[in-house]
């Protein structure tokens, strides 16, 4: 098996409506490749972690970076798996930007993420990256408070 995980940028702000459609698409397709992962939404900055076969993995992620929705798309780390990290997640998503966001949504975002990351034992390099990563986009909470 197989892990890859990227950061990219929304070419624009996304709406909820257009969020939960990529999500739908996603998952419905996650499902039948036997695809997981975790997709994080911060503020335009988009961070994926994909697991699943080889060649599946590569063909979406191909797919994903000619995505129009967002742009700058980046691998930084991928490894050859023989555990998922997150076996029961179609693609979890954990959204959170300033257009419908109170601090305490902020708060409560970083602490679900911060459990998130301790419940999922990250078991290879690229989810200790994906995690480390995380961790260091929301330690600075944007300027909008
Ligand atoms: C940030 C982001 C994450 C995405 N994640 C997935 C994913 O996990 N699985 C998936 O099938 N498509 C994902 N997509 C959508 C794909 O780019 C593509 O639109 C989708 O797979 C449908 O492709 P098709 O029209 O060729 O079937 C994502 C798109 C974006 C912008």
């Amino acid at each position: 098996m197989h892990t890859l995980s990227y950061e990219s940028k929304a070419s624009k702000p996304l709406s909820t409506v257009e969020m939960e459609k990529l999500l739908e698409e996603a998952r419905a397709n996650n499902n039948k490749q036997d695809i997981t992962g975790c997709l994080i939404y911060y503020m335009g900055t988009f961070m994926q972690v994909l697991e699943g076969e080889k060649e599946i993995i590569e063909a979406l992620y191909a797919k994903i970076k000619k995505d129009e929705r967002h742009t700058n798309v980046q691998m930084f780390s991928n490894d050859s798996i023989d555990l998922r990290t997150f076996p029961n997640w179609g693609m979890a998503y954990y959204p959170i930007d300033q257009n419908n966001t109170s601090k305490a949504e902020f708060e409560q975002f970083k602490r679900n993420l911060m459990l998130l990351s301790d419940l999922t034992f990250p078991n290879n390099p690229t989810a200790l990256t994906f995690w480390k990563r995380m961790k260091f986009l929301i330690s600075s909470p944007p300027d909008i408070f």
